[in-house]
């Protein structure tokens, strides 16, 4: 059975794809279970990605883009106009899984640009949509570990490190972004302790960047979001690193709600906050903040915890998987070209410049 699989591919594994489908490591069971589910269709990968079986801005992308492939596999067309058109529908589809993160649009809108520049069969497509989806994949891959050694060098030998969510290899095509800067300087020798803020209400620094700095040796402590500022306050944390969602040219951040809370308080404290990311999550078309679709999510993920309601009965909640963070409460956005201080709209911009 052939499996399509970058050259590069990182020792966590969210993702896995051979000639039978997709598979992904059903991250709503983590850290209780390693579990793959199987996916064969676009409808499927779609329905993954809204549930979270996989998440995290890069990762939804590559997989977005695996689920078109698998679309384009299955397409029935009269001509090669017909085979286009359908394989659009299913790409602008894939795209409504999940607004914030612009990579899953990127993605898609890279896969529907290469089949319609290619002028070769309509089988031959497939396998030039295939290609492409490896490729982001594998560049994504490199693109971390690129800025895991730019950000590395920011990371004072023995740092208490904060992060928050999971921007590690789950949520990427693997190594990590947040967590590969983190990686990269652990492997560089520098003695670092990881803070994960359990991240409510999905968990994902308790239950994903503690299951995933551990599989790699990283000493890391998990604490409740609200911890963060005491201990920024006490002197525990020198640096923290985050990911993104989406960046505006202006250089404001959409990620994880909780984080514009973070960064406001490690300006208060006088501690750095880097966001990490690749160039597929910075939005051209997006000039500020304001502009950035918020996903708003189901409020009985935070009325529920470990499947058992918190609040009581006739108790709504509001819950905004997002936030903002403006630009000038970033330190520094550590890409896999360069790492960009404020001015961020020039800097951002000059990072496209061939
Ligand atoms: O809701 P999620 O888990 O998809 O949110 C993920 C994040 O906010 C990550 O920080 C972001 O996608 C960067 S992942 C490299």
């Amino acid at each position: 059975m052939p499996e399509y699989l970058p050259p590069n591919l990182d020792i966590i594994r969210p993702i896995l794809w051979d000639s039978r489908g997709l598979r992904l490591l059903d991250q709503r069971l983590l850290p209780w279970r390693e579990k793959y589910l199987r996916l064969r269709t676009p409808r499927e990968v779609k329905k993954a990605i809204k549930d979270m079986v996989v998440r995290g801005a890069p990762a939804i992308g590559i997989t977005g883009a695996i689920g078109l492939v698998l679309g384009a596999e299955k397409i029935k067309a009269r001509s090669k106009r017909d085979f286009l058109a359908k394989l659009k529908r299913i790409g602008e589809s894939l795209k409504k899984a999940r607004p914030t993160a612009v990579n899953l649009s990127w993605a898609i809108d890279r896969l529907l640009q290469k089949a319609n520049e290619a002028d070769v069969s309509q089988d031959e497509i497939v396998e030039v949509l295939r290609a492409e989806a490896l490729k982001i994949w594998e560049e994504d891959i490199e693109a971390n570990k690129a800025m895991g050694r730019l950000g590395a060098e920011l990371i004072p030998d023995e740092a208490t490190i904060l992060t928050h969510c999971n921007a590690g290899a789950l949520a990427t095509g693997g190594y990590g972004t947040a967590i590969g800067v983190i990686r990269a300087a652990h492997e560089a020798g520098k003695k670092i302790k990881v803070l994960a803020d359990e991240t409510r209400p999905w968990l994902q620094g308790a239950r994903l960047t503690a299951w995933e700095l551990k599989k790699v040796d990283i000493p890391v402590e998990v604490i409740p979001d609200v911890a963060a500022g005491f201990l920024m306050a006490q002197g525990k944390i020198q640096v923290i690193v985050v990911g993104a969602d989406r960046i505006a040219v202006n250089g404001d951040v959409a990620n994880k709600i909780g984080t514009y809370s973070l960064a406001v308080l490690a300006k208060e404290n006088n501690i750095p906050f880097y966001v990490a990311a690749p160039l597929s999550t910075i939005d051209l078309a997006t000039p500020g903040g304001q502009e950035i679709p918020i996903e708003w999510r189901d409020p009985k993920e935070v009325l529920c915890c470990a499947k058992r309601r918190i609040a009581p009965k006739g108790v709504s909640a509001l819950n905004p998987a997002f936030d903002i963070t403006p630009s000038p409460y970033i330190s520094a956005i550590i890409t896999e070209k360069s790492v960009v201080r404020a001015p961020y709209t020039k800097g951002l911009k000059s990072l496209f410049e061939v």
